[in-house]
């Protein structure tokens, strides 16, 4: 294999990155950004790389979530703390039941930047180039908002910057203690029939932290009661922003992505001789890799090869996003030649992406068919003998009609109720804590079904 460098990825074919049409402006962008402090801390990756690990060998469960695509114009602090709620939420119910630590990783704090799948968008006569996150150009439908425009890279920075630290605020700084479990509850939820299953099962928590703190043990003399762990996560899919931020770590003298802890590829841009699978396989953070229906188990190992040669556990994780019905075809050999090779990942299950579909001209995706995915994906595992390690999805902490179903039943004719998103459709956050209480059902099956295993040895 070719030398790596930060910039190597600039001598190979690249898909999905836009032609900016000045590039003066650009590479003066791209020279300031260099400057910049990064925005995340190698030692954290490391971290998460650990404890993604544990994930790799069954000892936790990764949950990944946040907006499809993050904007300059939502950037405000009740709309990262809605999100961040709800991920508490979703944490306390999938720790609770399955009696192992969650790994919390958000789609937030950089995830800008958007692969599509034409280049133009039309609308009555007039084509235009598609909107590619707001890092790239404007969601507005006229010639000068679609241009690809450097300045926003400095904007994407800047805006991550300031939302990593209001999170690096509520993780570590009281919000998440788990003292407050009965308050992350948003009133449109306490009274939902996921709002009665989360109040039940935070008053189990709240009773055995009463009877610890009667023991000597709270949350003034135990950190991990009232701090958790949450890192950043995007695709890393616009290159020239990722190099300018790809930082050589003083500690270990090792290359990294400082624009988050975790990095994808994503479905569209794996190709093993491509520029993003070049420029991933140099930094040292975790790994994710969108697994999509194209992808043949040998090519698999081939990325493998290419993007975690040490076989380092926490290194890479497979993100399956095949489709409800494409699931069970699919995952079943990619998981086989895996294992048959003894290479260590973690499976993490996306049941957003292969299940969108269009309905009264808005993209959807049905509440079923996601969670029929999940549940694919844990009968795959439980039969291959292997570990469902996580769940990616898009969501978020509003209140938004964007996909159809849950137990508010929303309907085709709903969506355009409150239909906000700048991407793809994300579950709210009703839905969100729905399919933590299903993926719960799961774990605590799937743990039972070990222990069961364990005794018949035993
Ligand atoms: N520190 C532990 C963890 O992050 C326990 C914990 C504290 C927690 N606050 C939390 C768990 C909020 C879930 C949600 O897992
Ligand atoms: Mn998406």
């Amino acid at each position: 294999m070719t030398k790596w460098a930060p910039n190597s990825w600039r001598n190979k074919p690249v898909r999905q990155v836009p032609d900016y049409p000045d590039k003066a402006t650009l590479a003066d962008v791209e020279a300031r950004m260099a400057t910049y402090p990064p925005l995340v801390f190698a030692g954290e990756a490391r971290k998460l790389k650990k404890q993604l690990a544990a994930v790799a060998e069954g000892q936790a469960f990764l949950l990944q979530g946040g907006d499809c695509a993050e904007s300059f114009a939502e950037h405000g602090a009740d709309n990262i703390r809605d999100l961040f709620r709800v991920f508490l939420q979703m944490a306390v119910v999938l720790t609770f039941a399955a009696s192992q630590p969650v790994v919390k990783v958000g789609r937030i704090a950089g995830q800008f930047a958007k692969p599509r799948s034409s280049d133009t968008e039309t609308r009555d006569d007039v084509s235009l180039p598609s909107y590619r996150g707001d890092i790239i150009n404007g969601i507005d439908f006229t010639d000068a908002s679609r241009i690809p425009d450097p300045a926003r890279q400095e904007m994407a920075y800047r805006q991550s910057a300031a939302t990593l630290n209001l999170l690096r605020a509520f993780a570590q700084g009281g919000f998440a203690n788990l003292e407050n479990v009965h308050k992350w509850t948003m009133g449109f939820i306490s009274n939902s029939p996921q709002g009665e299953r989360y109040q039940a099962l935070a008053d189990r928590i709240s009773e055995s932290m009463e009877f610890m703190r009667a023991i000597g043990i709270n949350a003034d003399n135990h950190p991990s009661l009232r701090e958790t762990d949450f890192y950043t996560s995007h695709e890393a899919l616009l290159l020239g922003y990722e190099e300018a931020l790809t930082r050589i770590d003083s500690t270990s003298g090792e290359w990294y992505a400082t624009s988050g802890h975790m990095i994808w590829i994503g479905d569209r841009t794996r190709q093993p001789d491509h520029a993003h699978v070049e420029y991933c396989r140099g930094v040292k953070n975790p790994l994710g890799l969108k697994c999509g229906p194209s992808l043949e188990a040998d090519e698999l190992l081939r990325l493998i090869d290419a993007l975690n040669p040490q076989n380092e556990a926490g290194r890479l994780t497979l993100i399956a996003r095949f489709g409800a019905e494409k699931a069970a075809d699919h995952l079943p050999k990619l998981v086989r030649a895996v294992e048959k090779e003894g290479r260590k990942v973690v499976w993490s299950c996306d049941p957003m992406h292969g299940n969108t579909v269009s309905l009264n001209g808005y993209k959807t995706r049905p509440f079923d068919r996601i969670l029929q995915e999940v549940q694919t994906f844990f009968d795959v595992h439980r039969a291959e003998g292997t570990h469902p390690g996580g769940i990616h999805i898009e969501m978020t902490g509003n209140n938004v009609t964007e996909c159809t179903g849950g137990a508010w039943a929303i309907s085709a004719e709903d969506l355009h109720d409150r239909y906000h998103t700048h991407c793809d459709p994300r579950l709210n956050a009703d839905q969100a804590l729905e399919l933590a209480f299903l993926v719960a059902e799961l774990l605590k099956k799937d743990a039972a079904a070990h222990s069961d295993r364990k005794a018949a040895v035993g």
